[in-house]
């Protein structure tokens, strides 16, 4: 596109003014100087004064000076725009010295000696001598492709500013802003229109225009500010979390004249990060232990919980291998348990670990892995609660349950060996008594001698079958079974008084009727266990055994007016250690039908009270409990051994 003009008023060319422009020839160093390519021809034929090299480079050729066939151009061969072919007698140049116009980026297209083409923009202007005639012109031109590709990359940088998400906003040192790119306008919500000449304060919250100082302070000493920080307020008055970087501008002697300064969105971050400490809070009131560590197994994060159960604080646990930290005992090699945690991203199980202060503590652990988005392992996550206590418990229930099971066992062997006793070995001694009468009868075909051994057989063999009787009946009175306690207690009372010398005495009501079997079989044990231990340890010459029942339950008392349990041992009892089997025995057996046992010792002997719960069809109609010489119901003083306290 051609232009042919005189320059505007109000501009001034004291050089062009002057005809010695012609003659700058001889100032090479001076014309080399100039930016573009330049070149000046003289009125009236437009031989060529004077040129510089980038002139030369454009035409691809050196003219010869003073000429007269190199006019107007020291081109080879010229085009105008649009291809068509230029005379040299056609150029802008012999336009302007024949016309004295002024021609300014009218596009030429120049034919180099080699074929190859450039299109050159012409910026021509008359030269006039003192008196006003026109003395040659002169050219400044430059290659239109170097030009469009500094206006193309320049395009593409807008390009690229105004399609970025990030606001970017340029200012001067004043604090007006200068541009304002879409990312700008979205963010805060002004156009580019409202923002251009305003100052950047438009932006900046009241409580925050001091920074704006301070930025501007580090900007004008050319210092760049990284990831800022601040708050920012919107056209809508709403507040923004941004993050700002600005750079000073500087013009091309290096002066700072301005800023520019990116802006991004951090309000979504800012959120997250807000959740993620609040997520840290939650996780902190949780009494289990949370901790996380990397794939290297190092800790990187180690909630409240954590502390308090192991004793190690976070800085102590951070960056440590927990393993190793609290000296994990795995129930299985922890090859094993990585296994399955990666193929199925979850592993629970029993830990042992050591806190600091040196304790045992049993866990239940539970891991989960978690992967980032392309399900590579990131970390592991894992929850430990503390089951030292349910653990204890369990062994001691275990224990417990074991002793009842023994307890079960032992009376079914008892009644085992009790039946065979009595229908294998009573049998028999029956069968030897049968023979030793017979002998007895017919005594007098014997010696004297031989009558009396028979006579002693006899009385042995009765003996025997009547202490394997008492044997079998004391490993399980068949009594018991067949007649009830109320008969087995009598004759075992009887007999323990035969044999001990004690004087025992048994109390029970007429109408006591039958009890469940387990009933029966726990008071009858704990009749014998009592008796025999008033008979050695007691020393006491008398012995009473009562049994009621009250609503709901049957009750019995075994006393003694003996010199009471010692002092160490009713401590022993009391702090729920084992004096012996005995008392240990009677405790689970009564536990184990959900009844009570108390033992009381008020300095005038020993009483053992059970308690024991009835159910609906064993329940009396009404309570027979035993009433002392004033006719009260029998009261209990300081139990020794509370309910459910292990003896
Ligand atoms: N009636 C009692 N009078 C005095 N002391 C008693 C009486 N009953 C129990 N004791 C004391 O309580 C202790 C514990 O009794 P327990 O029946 O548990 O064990 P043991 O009789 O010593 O042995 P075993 O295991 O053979 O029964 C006895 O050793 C004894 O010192
Ligand atoms: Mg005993």
């Amino acid at each position: 596109m051609g232009k042919a003009d005189h320059p505007e008023g109000g501009i001034t060319r004291p050089l062009l003014a002057s005809s010695d422009i012609l003659n700058l020839g001889n100032q090479t160093a001076l014309i080399e100087l100039f930016p573009m390519a330049a070149y000046a021809v003289r009125a009236p034929d437009g031989v060529i004064a004077w040129f510089n090299s980038r002139a030369a480079e454009l035409w691809g050729r050196i003219p010869k000076l003073g000429d007269t066939d190199e006019r107007f151009c020291g081109a080879y061969k010229l085009f105008h725009a649009d291809g068509t072919h230029m005379a040299h007698c056609d150029t802008p140049v012999a336009f302007a010295l024949e016309t004295g116009a002024s021609v300014h980026e009218q596009e030429v297209v120049i034919e180099r000696p080699d074929g190859s083409r450039v299109t050159v923009s012409v910026y021509i202007d008359p030269i006039r001598d003192q008196d006003g005639a026109i003395a040659g012109v002169v050219n400044f031109f430059h290659d239109t492709h170097e030009r469009k590709q500094a206006e193309r990359t320049t395009g593409l940088l807008a390009a690229i500013v105004d399609s970025s998400d990030d606001a970017i906003v340029s200012k001067n040192l004043d604090g007006i802003i200068t541009s304002w790119n879409k990312g700008a306008e979205q963010l805060f919500g002004y156009s580019a229109k409202e923002a251009i000449g305003q100052n950047i304060k438009l932006i900046v919250p009241q409580d925050r225009h001091h920074e704006e100082a301070a930025i501007l302070e580090q900007l004008a000493r050319g210092e760049r500010v990284d990831h800022f920080e601040t708050v920012r307020v919107r056209k809508d008055g709403s507040m923004l979390d941004i993050s700002v970087t600005i750079s000073p501008v500087k013009d091309a002697a290096g002066a700072v004249i301005g800023a520019s300064k990116v802006a991004r969105d951090i309000t979504e971050r800012k959120r997250a990060a807000r959740a993620q400490a609040e997520q840290a809070r939650l996780l902190d009131l949780s009494t289990d232990a949370i901790f996380v560590r990397d794939t290297a197994d190092r800790i990187t994060y180690w909630n409240k919980g954590a502390w308090e159960l192991y004793g190690y604080t976070r800085d102590e646990a951070l960056g440590r291998v927990p393993h190793e930290l609290l000296r994990t005992e795995f129930p299985e090699p922890l090859e094993n348990v990585r296994e399955q945690l990666y193929r199925d991203d979850r592993w629970t199980g029993e830990l042992a670990h050591i806190k600091k202060n040196g304790t045992e503590i049993v866990v239940a652990t539970r891991w989960a892995l978690d992967r980032d988005s392309h399900g590579n392992p990131r970390s592991i996550l894992e929850t430990n609660t503390d089951i030292t206590q349910r653990k204890q418990a369990e062994r001691a229930f275990k224990e417990k349950e074991f002793s009842a099971r023994l307890l079960q066992l032992q009376d079914e062997e008892r009644r085992r060996l009790a039946r065979e006793l009595h229908d294998g070995v009573g049998q028999l001694l029956a069968a030897m008594g049968m023979n030793a009468a017979k002998l007895c009868a017919e005594k007098s075909k014997l010696s004297q001698d031989a009558a009396r051994c028979a006579e002693e057989n006899a009385k042995l063999i009765e003996q025997v079958s009547a202490d394997i009787r008492t044997v079998s009946y004391l490993l399980h009175p068949p009594l018991l079974d067949e007649m009830g306690l109320h008969s087995a207690l009598k004759w075992y009372i009887d007999g323990f008084a035969e044999r001990s010398k004690i004087a025992a005495s048994l109390e029970l009501p007429i109408d006591l009727g039958r009890l469940p079997k387990d009933h029966e079989m726990c008071l009858f044990r704990l009749v014998q266990e009592s008796l025999t231990n008033i008979h050695r340890h007691s020393g006491s010459s008398t012995a009473k055994v009562r049994l009621w029942r009250t609503s709901g339950e049957v009750r019995m008392e075994v006393s003694d007016d003996g010199q009471g349990i010692p002092q160490e041992i009713r401590s022993k009892i009391a702090s729920g250690e084992t004096a012996g089997v005995g008392l240990r025995g009677m405790q689970e057996r009564v536990k184990q039908i959900g009844g009570t046992l108390r033992i009381h010792c008020n300095g005038k002997g020993t009483s053992v009270l059970v308690t024991l719960p009835l159910t609906e069809e064993a329940s009396p109609e009404q309570a027979h409990g035993p009433k002392d010489q004033h006719g009260q119901s029998h009261q209990q003083t300081k139990p020794l051994i509370g309910h459910g306290q292990a003896v």
